[in-house]
């Protein structure tokens, strides 16, 4: 089994759905891990939560990582409770779905912010701390809406298209200094998100622990493979 004792690692969006179940998989590795939302009730809870369970640590920090000042701290923070940074995973994400002419220049902004400017603004900041630990990992939650547009989505769309380029460019930027940076891109997902769009029934999605495995799969990998990519969607979603 992946043993992550001895590694830190931050996962954003981490009190609910995809991020949670990440969060939770890394501290049952073995990893020392940051929570990080912007409620904070929720990020003390979780938090302690999964450090109940073990083995690792999980810290809270809160932070709206649609702010760089928030990623700034959220990384350093991270850096210090651990003293170290070996995995990021970006993977908050809000999701807005409106035809452009009718959409609030505010809600454009929540989503490009959150999902695509959020990636540059910790990545940026983890760098540093990665290459101090001798490399690591950058995990970036896309979807395949980054690469299937479709009328209403917009800014969504936009956003996911957007991770799929920052993700392709920073892997080669530093994979030769042991930072690998993969994207993940899920179909629908049994998460509030998933509902919010659908509102029916579950069975069939991609349950968020299906997510935290592959990215425990991902983790690993032996240090020569970099899976970049990865489409993930439901082996049977309703017929059309
Ligand atoms: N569910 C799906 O079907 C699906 C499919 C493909 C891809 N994805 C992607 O997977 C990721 C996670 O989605 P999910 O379905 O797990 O979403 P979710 O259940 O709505 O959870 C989102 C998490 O992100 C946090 N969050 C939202 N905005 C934030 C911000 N500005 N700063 C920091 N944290 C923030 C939320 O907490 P707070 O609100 O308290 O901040 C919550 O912890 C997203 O990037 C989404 O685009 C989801």
């Amino acid at each position: 089994m992946l043993d992550l004792s001895g590694k830190a690692a931050i996962v954003t969006g981490s009190t609910r759905g995809i991020g949670r179940a990440i969060a939770e998989a890394l501290v049952g590795a073995g990893a020392d891990v940051v929570v990080a939302a912007r409620t904070a009730a929720d990020v003390e809870r979780v938090a302690a939560e999964l450090s109940a369970r073990g083995p690792g640590q999980a810290r809270g920090i809160v932070a709206d990582v649609g702010r760089y000042d928030d990623c700034a701290r959220l990384i350093a923070g991270a850096a210090e409770a651990f003293g170290r940074l070996d995995i990021l995973i970006n993977n908050a994400g809000v999701g807005h779905f409106e035809p452009v002419a009718d959409m609030a220049v505010g809600d454009w902004e929540r989503v490009i912010r959150t999902n695509l400017d959020a990636l540059f603004y910790c990545s940026h900041e983890a760098i540093p701390h990665l290459r101090r630990a001798g490399g690591g990992w950058i995990i970036n939650i896309g979807s395949l809406a980054g690469k299937n547009a479709f009328a209403g989505g917009a800014a969504y769309n936009a956003s996911k298209f957007g991770l799929i380029g920052f993700s392709e460019a920073l892997m080669q930027e530093v994979r030769h200094e042991g930072i690998r940076v993969s994207y993940i891109m899920p179909g629908s997902v049994a998460t509030e998100f998933g509902l919010s769009r659908k509102g029916h029934g579950e069975e069939w999605k991609i349950q968020p622990e299906d997510i935290a495995q592959l990215v425990l799969d991902l983790l690993a990998m032996p240090a020569r493979t970099l899976p970049s990519r990865i489409e993930v969607r439901p082996s049977r979603p309703p017929r059309g």
